[in-house]
């Protein structure tokens, strides 16, 4: 790749910055956060400990496979899509006790958790849009910096207990489409913001995050890799006319795998139902439903709108639940490619919004005027 020479200047005149660029203004746990952390927040970051649906917590865990939570909007709808309400996404969590809403068993199709050295990761696929996000979003990046530093979602916090005792994260990053997800939370120190980079948000998750995306879950310790962008001596930036290659996955040493997750609780739009919870008789064919079992082929594909079930009365969102499990689906579009992120980078490059087309502009002209004086060199 002699062309990924050119990058080299750009390193040495831009990774400094990014590494002076961590002070915190502050630093908090779940027991002594306060309700709202940023200027605009739209949620909440004391989230107490209930069972909510519609809980707007935006408190994320990320600690293990079975026990991480993603971002994503906090209403179902076609105008939902992770590119318009990337400030106000809620946190949803594979485990209850958290305050957030719960990710729905079934919902998660692959999960796969690996630590290394500089971080925690969870890269997947499954059906996020019983998580409000709408059919073929290609979706998105989060992140808690944004437009203002004040992070997208707004105020939304990361806490772990992956580097030790549970504290927070102050630099992570989250890719969230209909389909695939992956998230990565750094280990607190100079290599954080390095590692869990936020400047490659229309390059989708297998670039930035190059790791398993298949179905199954596993747990596994791993390398760190290469960060996101750079090669060696030389920095990616994106817009940059020719696009490296994804980092080959950094190599695993010792993997665990399950046959599946959950939390067992019964979910349908905006109801829950504790495990073991079984409805009335005069329910009638409502009775019949179980927690959705993740490895099925055929569970909780959603075929309509999240929204039909959302303002359900019980009985009938979970008869929709019933009648959506029963009609087993195509599960074919649930496996991403690269072909599929890269043009997943392109839609949500040529949909981007203000904000970021001024920033990408600015960036633009930095990088064509240090690249015009050094390109020949
Ligand atoms: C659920 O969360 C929403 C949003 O924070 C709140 O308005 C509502 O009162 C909560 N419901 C319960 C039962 O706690
Ligand atoms: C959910 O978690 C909370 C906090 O850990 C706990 O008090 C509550 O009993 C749990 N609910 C159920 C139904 O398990
Ligand atoms: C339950 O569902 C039945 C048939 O789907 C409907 O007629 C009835 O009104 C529903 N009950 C409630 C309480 O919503």
């Amino acid at each position: 790749m002699p062309r990924v020479a050119a990058f080299s200047v750009l390193a040495v005149v831009l990774l400094p910055k990014f590494i002076s660029a961590q002070t915190y203004s502050a630093t908090y746990l779940p027991s002594n956060v306060p309700p709202t952390t940023e200027e605009g927040q739209t949620g909440t970051n004391q989230c107490g400990t209930g069972l909510n649906q519609t809980s707007d917590c935006q408190n994320l865990y990320i600690n293990s496979v079975t026990d991480f939570c993603l971002f994503a909007p906090p209403n179902p709808g076609a105008d939902s899509v992770i590119g318009n309400t990337e400030r106000i996404e809620v946190a949803w969590c594979t485990k209850n006790g958290t305050g957030a809403r719960l990710i729905p068993d079934g919902a998660i199709k692959g999960a796969h958790f690996v630590q290394t050295p500089d971080f925690v990761q969870v890269t997947g696929i499954g059906d996020l849009t019983l998580l409000n996000i709408p059919v073929g979003d290609e979706g998105g990046e989060l992140d808690p910096h944004g437009a203002d530093g004040n992070g997208n979602p707004i105020g939304g916090l990361v806490f772990s207990s992956a580097f030790g005792q549970l504290k927070q994260i102050h630099e992570w990053t989250n890719f969230m489409a209909a389909d695939q997800f992956c998230i990565r939370a750094c280990k607190p120190g100079p290599m954080a913001p390095i590692f869990c980079q936020h400047i490659y948000d229309v390059m989708g998750c297998a670039w930035n995050m190059p790791a398993n995306y298949d179905s199954g879950f596993e747990t596994c310790v791993g390398d760190s890799g290469e960060p996101m962008g750079v090669y060696g001596t030389s920095t990616f930036f994106q817009g940059q006319p020719v696009m490296p290659p994804a980092h080959p996955r950094p190599s695993l040493s010792s993997c665990t795998t399950l046959s599946t997750i959950g939390n067992g609780f019964l979910i349908s739009g905006t109801t829950v139902l504790p495990p073991g919870v079984t409805l009335s008789p005069s329910s009638g064919p409502l009775s019949a439903v179980s927690a959705p079992t993740p490895s099925s082929p055929t569970s909780a594909v959603l075929p309509g709108s999240p929204s039909i079930a959302a303002s359900s009365p019980l009985n009938a969102s979970l008869g929709s639940l019933a009648s959506s499990q029963a009609s087993s689906g195509g599960s074919g579009a649930l496996t991403p490619t690269a072909t599929n992120t890269i043009s997943s980078a392109t839609g949500r490059f040529s949909a981007m919004d203000g904000w970021e087309c001024s920033v990408l502009t600015v960036g633009l002209s930095f990088i064509g005027s240090v690249l015009g004086t050094f390109l020949f060199l």
